[in-house]
């Protein structure tokens, strides 16, 4: 019985180990998953909007959350895109744009919370709607988590939507392990 115990007890040991790096490692997941890039308008791109629909931007911004270091790409065919103080985004034209690309494919990085105003460096394109307001929200803030309960004290606290996207990173995290 003794040398049986022998063997198995650093076994124990190793797996305990083993557990915490596949942990960390899906805290570390968890928090490189958080910056996200979003296709400007979908499918239709950045593209002067069907006629009567000038908000068309501002509403797929509204209903997208926008966090500091998410990116933002905008494709187009001869068109630009300018980030412009918002008095510059009212009257819908700027001769001192803060950004400007016009290479049809721009990634632009929301590097800090607040707000950033978007507009068509082409005549025309801003008046017709081609202009959008993103609001970027402070990174990890979000409603849902002011109203979470704070965590009890000495236990690991997990809120339930999350548990579902914690295992499906811890395996595949392990995945990882066995492959890498
Ligand atoms: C955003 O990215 C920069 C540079 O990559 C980094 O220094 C900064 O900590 C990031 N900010 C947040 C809130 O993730």
């Amino acid at each position: 019985m003794a040398p049986g115990f022998i063997t198995i007890t650093p076994l124990r040991k190793h797996c305990s180990s083993l557990a915490l790096i596949v942990l960390i490692l899906a805290v570390m997941r968890l928090r490189a998953v958080k910056c996200v890039e979003l296709d400007v308008g979908g499918p239709y791109g950045w593209a002067t909007p069907p006629a009567k629909n000038d908000q068309m931007y501002n509403d797929w911004a509204s209903k997208n959350r926008f966090q500091v270091n998410d990116t933002l790409r905008f494709t187009y065919k001869k068109d630009s895109v300018m980030t412009v103080a918002e008095e510059e985004y009212e009257r819908c034209r700027s001769s001192h744009p803060v950004f400007f690309s016009n290479n049809g494919d721009t990634v632009f990085m929301l590097d800090r919370p607040g707000l950033f105003y978007f507009i068509s460096g082409v005549s025309g394109h801003c008046q017709r709607g081609l202009k959008m307001v993103v609001k970027v929200l402070e990174h990890g803030s979000s409603p849902q988590a002011a109203a979470d309960p704070p965590p009890t004290s000495g236990a690991v606290f997990v809120a339930p939507a999350n548990i579902a996207k914690t295992v499906f990173v811890l395996l595949s995290s392990l995945w990882g392990l066995i492959f890498v």
